[in-house]
């Protein structure tokens, strides 16, 4: 079965209770399942992870390389900050999906920038939770190619 890689970045691990007018009430956990029940359909195994530190998040992507398909990512704050994010996802072969729940495009203007754009196959941003399953569809047709 093809694997891909779902990797969540900073404060993440706090989805439901954080701003939930911006990130909306599903949990991280939640995003989870949702993304096994469509990964059984689609022939995906997820593996999903979320770390708040940049380091561990470059050492998952390097894993990545010869273990995972593809990587679906939603850096949070190292979108906009992470050269070595941008790196390491410049070292992965396969398809690369950018996730965000919010529009980062209707905030703050420093949003507006991501380092991980210029390596993303695709961007999806400001569906909510529903944007995982999005890219997930991608992932699928991407890798049917
Ligand atoms: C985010 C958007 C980022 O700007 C922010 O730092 C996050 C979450 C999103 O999913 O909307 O932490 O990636």
């Amino acid at each position: 079965m093809r694997c891909v890689f779902v990797l969540n970045g900073p404060s993440l691990n706090l989805l439901g209770v954080r701003q939930p007018e911006i990130y909306g009430r599903a949990t991280l956990g939640d995003i989870e399942s949702e993304c096994r029940v469509l990964g059984a359909e689609l022939g995906l195994s997820i593996d999903f992870r979320q770390s708040n530190h940049e380091g561990v998040l470059v050492d998952w992507i390097q894993e990545a390389r010869g273990a995972a398909q593809a990587v679906v990512i939603n850096p949070a704050a190292y979108t906009h900050t992470s050269v070595a994010l941008l790196d390491a996802l410049s070292a992965f072969d396969g398809p690369v999906i950018e996730v965000h729940l919010s529009n980062v495009h209707k905030r703050d203007a420093f949003r507006r920038h991501s380092y991980v754009s210029l390596r993303a196959d695709g961007v999806i941003a400001g569906c909510g939770a529903e944007g995982y399953l999005l890219a997930l569809r991608r992932v699928a047709s991407l890798l049917a190619d």
